[in-house]
């Protein structure tokens, strides 16, 4: 049967896309903040995944305010890096796991969640920046990225957003799919965007740190305490866009000790601030089955 081995968490900061695309990673700038991201690098070499499950939020990119679905995966084989208004960026095609993926949707709808299929879809910097962070940006042409990715869409841009305490259980759905299809694949559950930030209105450019350190060590320790932090204590504390880190509750749903089995193992803890607007926060956890 298919297992989630671990679960990946972090930041999706455009500006850091940018920055890998242009060759500025190594300016006093960005040092930090890819120093913070050396040790994953390495660890997801030495931990390669069959399958990522994607959690990301599209920026109105795929969607747009004609359509809005709540929770989207994607049942392609294949997702083109979309056009932001800069071209798209240049990484590699993402490739998709249709079976598993139409497995996951059969078993998450039959487990009443009310899911959107997407056959076809361009992915933004929510998925391609999460990717670059973890696997680096080779010069080389035939670069690729390292496994297929299942991309899991959630509405954090246009209200009402979904609950930290649906994204927790609709977690636990995606973990039961995920361990009930037939074929001995190693997946792994990343959950992204955050951490505070504002990016509009008279406070933009906040940013919380002890809401965030918080928000981190609670996540860990008590996800169900985390899960019933109304959307609202997000917007005030971590701004109006840090409410992307509900995101990191469907991944933390997903692992063993919220559904029978022993507490996750930290491999590793990073925060940074500044990057553009945002604070940077990345974080990786180990199953115990
Ligand atoms: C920034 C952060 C985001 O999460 C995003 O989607 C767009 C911009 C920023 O900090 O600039
Ligand atoms: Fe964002």
């Amino acid at each position: 049967m298919a297992k989630i081995t671990a679960s990946v968490f972090t930041s999706h900061v455009p500006a850091i896309g940018a920055a890998m695309d242009l060759g500025k990673t190594h300016e006093p700038y960005w040092q930090p903040l890819f120093k913070g991201y050396e040790y994953s690098k390495q660890w997801l070499k030495d931990n390669t995944p069959d399958v990522i499950f994607l959690v990301f939020n599209d920026h109105a990119t795929a969607f747009s305010l004609d359509m809005i679905p709540t929770f989207a995966i994607g049942t392609a084989a294949s997702y083109q890096p979309a056009d932001e208004g800069w071209g798209p960026r240049p990484v590699p095609v993402v490739q998709g796991h249709p079976a598993l993926a139409a497995h996951i949707a059969q078993s998450v709808i039959q487990q009443d969640f009310d899911l959107t299929i997407v056959n076809k879809m361009d992915v933004d910097h929510g998925l391609s920046v999460p990717l670059s962070l973890m696997c680096g940006q080779p010069p080389e042409s035939n670069f690729k990225w390292p496994c297929p990715v299942i991309p899991f869409a959630v509405n954090v841009v246009q209200y009402p957003v979904p609950s930290g305490q649906r994204c927790l259980n609709i977690g636990k759905a995606i973990r039961k799919a995920i361990e009930s299809y037939d074929e001995d694949l190693n997946v792994q559950i990343w959950g992204t965007g955050g951490m505070s930030h504002q990016l509009q209105g008279p406070r933009a450019g906040l940013i919380n740190k002890e809401f965030d350190a918080a928000f981190i060590d609670t996540m860990i320790s008590d996800p169900e305490r985390q899960a019933a932090v109304p959307h609202i204590d997000y917007v005030r504390e971590a701004g109006s866009e840090g409410i992307e880190l509900v995101m990191w509750l469907i991944a933390r749903g997903a692992m063993s000790d919220l559904n029978g089995g022993g507490k996750p193992t930290v491999k590793h803890r990073f925060y940074h601030v500044p990057a553009s607007n945002t604070a940077v926060g990345h974080l990786i956890l180990e199953n115990n089955l």
